[in-house]
């Protein structure tokens, strides 16, 4: 039996989707712990795409139950628009999903809170808009609405009604939002009965199936550097989306985990508003956002590019506690004939490479850069570590060095196949 887990590594878009698909083959859970439908995890089957928010990645493997945790905050409108996305390639997805009792609700109310919070401060933080941060303020103000709380109808319904009061008593959404948001509001009570049958005990599930001896898969979503606590605030998210964040959203003690994973793609990439200081402004930018498609899964915004960050990279595997990571995207890097990465910062004169002392202050870092050869010749496929060009090997045992943690999985393509493990 293992149980592992899949973390973003860096800003995001790492490609959990992928590297969580491929890895739920043989495991009877997937489980999710933080984060709600701002997360965007793309997972392909054949040639078909399929973009996730909320449903964790093993949904296409069939009796693969897939929990969404206690730490998550689940959008009940989001997921039944999920779930008829999913059946409508074919996949069927009874019994599989499981709601945790007290995962928290997003409601169109804080959708709109979000949304208007974020045009107040002129897009201060660039959120996804889902809500997420008013559905955590809501958590820890103990006013939220739960999983639980979906189960009867009326009491919901008024709950909601008073969250709406609420919000424009105190400024955040204005008189007319009744009339602006009663479409939603139906709309949000229709599929609130339907998510109602999903949810469920998931702390038994999870540790009966434990206890069984049966694989399990953590799938985290955003990344590190997003993390409420440990990312650059106040540019994050509002959950725990490093490892830590597991034994709080799932009820799982992190005592029970044997392989952490640290998804980093071989450069950064990074949406939304804060500091990135390996970022690109240059034509090799531009060239990382063509050829690595970096558009949002979620939003569809250009994601800012630059070079890898051995910085945040060491910052990341410390965090985390990463016992393996899984490089990915280093296709997208066949075709640079040089590339740097980062291996400290500069800051008033002296070098620094230890990320949390300067995470507060990460706008005024330089990065120093350290150059690598490139290989010129496409990595795409290939499946033994010896039979990648000389050059990427050579880079890969670099950030390995970096980052004092072991490359096991190298993805070579967005495809299932496209994958070297170590
Ligand atoms: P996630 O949020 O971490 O799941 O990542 P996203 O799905 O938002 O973004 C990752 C994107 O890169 C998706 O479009 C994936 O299909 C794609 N992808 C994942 N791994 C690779 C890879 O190794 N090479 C290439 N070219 N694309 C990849
Ligand atoms: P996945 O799981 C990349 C970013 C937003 C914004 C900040 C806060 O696909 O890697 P929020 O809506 O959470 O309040 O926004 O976090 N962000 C992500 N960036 N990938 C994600 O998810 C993200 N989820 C949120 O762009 O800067
Ligand atoms: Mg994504």
């Amino acid at each position: 039996m293992t149980i592992s887990a899949i973390i973003g590594g860096q800003w995001g878009d790492e490609g959990k989707g992928k590297i969580v698909d491929l890895l739920s083959k043989d495991t009877k859970i997937v489980a999710r712990y933080q984060g709600g439908a701002n997360a965007g995890h793309t997972v392909y089957h054949g040639d078909l795409k399929v973009v996730l928010h909320q449903i964790p990645s093993g949904i296409l493997r069939s009796g693969c139950h897939c929990i969404l945790g206690n730490g998550m905050v689940v959008d009940p409108i989001g997921l039944i628009e999920e779930i008829e996305m999913v059946e409508s390639h074919g996949f069927d997805t009874t019994g599989q999903i499981h709601v945790a009792m007290n995962a928290h609700i997003v409601t169109p109310v804080h959708k709109a809170v979000d949304v208007a919070t974020e045009a107040a401060n002129n897009n201060r933080i660039g959120t996804t808009g889902r809500g997420i941060g008013p559905t955590y303020v809501d958590k820890y103000d103990r006013v939220g609405i739960r999983g639980i709380d979906l189960l009867d109808a009326n009491r919901l319904r008024e709950k909601l009604a008073a969250k709406l009061e609420s919000a424009i008593q105190s400024g955040h959404l204005p008189q007319d939002a009744k009339d602006q948001l009663k479409e939603q509001f139906k709309t949000f009570m229709d599929c609130a009965t339907r998510v109602a049958l999903l949810v469920s005990d998931t702390f038994a599930l999870i540790h009966e199936f434990a206890e069984r001896g049966e694989n399990i898969l953590i799938e985290g979503a955003q990344g590190t550097l997003l993390d409420v606590d440990h990312g650059t605030y106040p540019f994050v998210t509002s959950s725990s989306a490093s490892s830590a964040g597991i034994s709080t959203g799932l009820g799982l003690p992190t005592t029970k985990v044997e392989k952490i994973i640290g998804l980093l793609k071989a450069y950064t990439t990074r949406v939304g508003t804060g500091p990135f200081p390996t970022e690109l402004f240059d034509d090799d930018g531009q060239k990382l956002r063509d050829l690595g498609q970096e558009y949002g899964a979620t939003t569809g915004r250009p994601r800012r590019c630059g070079w890898f960050d051995g910085v945040a990279g060491l910052y990341s595997a410390r965090v985390n506690g990463l016992t393996d990571v899984a490089l990915t995207k280093l296709d997208i890097l066949d075709h640079f004939e040089e590339i740097n990465v980062c291996v400290a910062y500069k800051v008033d004169g002296k070098e620094i490479k230890n990320m949390s002392e300067v995470l507060h202050r990460l706008e005024n870092v330089e990065p120093i850069y350290e150059s690598q050869k490139g290989w010129m010749s496409t990595t795409t496929g290939i499946e033994k570590f010896e039979e990648l060009p000389q050059a990427a090997q050579d880079y890969i045992s670099y950030l390995e060095g970096l980052m004092r943690t072991r490359i096991s999985i190298i993805s070579t393509g967005p495809g299932r196949d496209e994958i070297l493990l170590r």
